[in-house]
């Protein structure tokens, strides 16, 4: 095969029937005259063309011209100062009486101006304004005007290839109502190179099969047939398919790590009391995080219900005094009042307590995890968001230690690909403590991302009614999303730019 058979078995049907039709310099108006196709049809057979190097395509922007409303009108019924010129012809008139010469009152006064300036009238003062054609607009009606020749001459017209004459009327006209307008339009022609010229003498195929039937297969009627070949370098749109947001394709790989590890979910609204976001953590009536500062307090309901009597209790005393746990507790008196306020929840570790609550010593050990959004009252700046996302686990098992608890922190940061280190920590809620950092290679810095520990008896014990270990972690993603994605600032994970949201990279590890 020639190179030009091989470009001819490439043609769309489409192209098959515009490239005949091309030669020299042909107007986009006459290729789809000439064809009959319709507009976007022939637009994309000659990209193609352009694109296989067989035609160029350019494009001029022109003016041209266009008759306007009162344009159209005057060309069929003749301009408003003929009218007026034939009302006074043979004698004269007052400005009143001209009423019946089928002009509107904005047409005579327009006339006025437009016939004096001609010297084609003359206005004589006496009781009124009487109005008389003179020798000179004698002419003008009999010789006719520049504008109606102009008018006469057929539009649209290229505004460039006006002669003096045809300037000065058009000019005219243009300053009085829509009679004419000027638009700008684009041109577009094509232009065979010498590819082109060379294949358009080919005798193009038309029996060209373009897909294969069920049909066809069936006779074996397709043997012996030409098939077009698929060109797969040519350009062609995008498509921009459904996809997940990209936080939310992390969330779901977070979530399958802890699947594959045997971990349950839990679940639970953003909105909790006080009790399960602190009190029940262990984290007393004054502790600064729960300030205003740091915490959003719903207005709407304000405060929430307490849960079970003898729970609330067991939480009040090892606030106070530190009940049977072997504490002392935090020795203030406390307010069940404030532990009903509602709160945005500040972190996951509320559903932690829930579901330890709801835990028998039974169904040990259990393990859970969860994924979700959590707030606190930040100004918002590069690094920092008032949402972001918590992954939390517990591990609740008489036997486990806090060699495990590294052992879970390692084994998930790896799966997520990154190296951790774990050095000492403090929360109200677990003692030892720990913070888990991960290692950011594009700044060369550790990035602080969870905090973890052995959840206190002061936890535990009111919950569950036994002082069992429990392995306990809460992680910020919002963190290790925008390095995964070398975004630099965080704002960006909510941004909803369209064009980020297609052409983001998958996560993929
Ligand atoms: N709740 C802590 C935070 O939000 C994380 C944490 C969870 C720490 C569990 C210890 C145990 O930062």
């Amino acid at each position: 095969m020639t190179d030009l058979d091989a470009l001819s078995a490439k043609l769309h049907p489409l192209e098959r029937e515009v490239l005949p039709k091309i030669s020299a310099n042909t107007s986009f108006d006459d290729i789809v005259r000439a064809t009959g196709l319709k507009d976007v049809e022939v637009m994309r057979a000659l990209q193609w063309l352009q694109n296989k190097g067989v035609i160029e395509l350019s494009q001029e922007i022109k003016e041209v011209i266009n008759l306007d409303s009162n344009g159209k009108k005057y060309t069929r019924e003749g301009l408003p100062e003929r009218k007026f010129l034939e009302a006074v012809r043979d004698k004269p008139l007052a400005l009143e009486e001209l009423g019946g010469s089928g002009l509107s009152r904005d047409e005579i006064n327009i006339c006025i101006g437009l016939l004096k300036s001609k010297a084609a009238i003359d206005i004589k003062k006496d009781a009124g304004l009487i109005i008389s054609i003179n020798p000179n607009g004698k002419r003008l009606l009999e010789g006719g005007f520049l504008e109606e020749s102009f008018l006469r001459a057929g539009f649209p017209r290229d505004a460039s290839s006006l002669g003096p004459e045809e300037k000065f009327a058009f000019e005219a006209l243009k300053k009085r109502k829509n009679i004419v307008r000027e638009d700008v339009i684009k041109l577009r022609s094509a232009r065979l190179t010498p590819i082109g010229e060379a294949l358009q003498k080919t005798a193009l195929k038309t029996d060209v099969v373009d897909s294969i039937t069920p049909a066809m297969l069936k006779s074996g009627s397709w043997k012996g047939k030409d098939f077009r070949s698929y060109d797969i370098r040519i350009n062609v749109p995008r498509i921009s398919g459904g996809r997940r947001h990209f936080v939310r394709e992390v969330t779901e790989y977070v979530k399958k790590i802890w699947l594959e590890l045997g971990f349950k979910e839990m679940t639970g609204p953003m909105v909790q009391t006080s009790f399960w976001n602190f009190d029940a953590l262990f984290t007393a009536q004054d502790h600064p995080t729960r300030d205003l500062q740091d915490t959003f307090y719903v207005r709407n309901p304000a405060k929430g219900k307490l849960p079970a009597a003898s729970l609330v209790s067991n939480v009040q005393k090892t606030h106070e005094n530190g009940w049977t746990t072997g504490s002392k507790g935090w020795e203030y008196s406390w307010n069940p009042e404030l532990a009903k306020e509602n709160v945005m929840r500040t972190h996951t570790t509320v559903l932690s307590a829930q579901t330890i609550a709801k835990l028998k010593e039974s169904g040990l050990p259990a393990k859970y995890f969860a994924v979700g959004k959590c707030f606190r009252n930040e100004t918002l700046d590069w690094s920092h968001l008032f949402e972001f996302n918590q992954v939390e686990g517990i591990v609740v098992d008489p036997d486990a230690n806090f060699k495990h608890l590294v052992g879970y922190l390692k084994e998930f940061f790896k799966k997520m690909g990154y190296k951790v280190r774990i050095r000492p920590a403090y929360f109200p809620y677990t003692e030892p403590s720990a913070e888990v950092d991960i290692y950011d290679p594009r700044h060369r810095r550790w990035i602080e991302l969870a905090g973890s520990g052995m959840f206190r008896p002061e936890l535990v014990k009111p919950l569950l009614g036994k002082a069992v270990p429990v392995l306990a972690w809460g992680l910020g993603l919002s963190r290790l999303v925008p390095m995964y994605y070398g975004m630099d600032d965080i704002r960006e994970l909510y941004k909803n730019d369209l064009r980020q949201l297609r052409e983001i990279k998958s996560w993929m590890r």
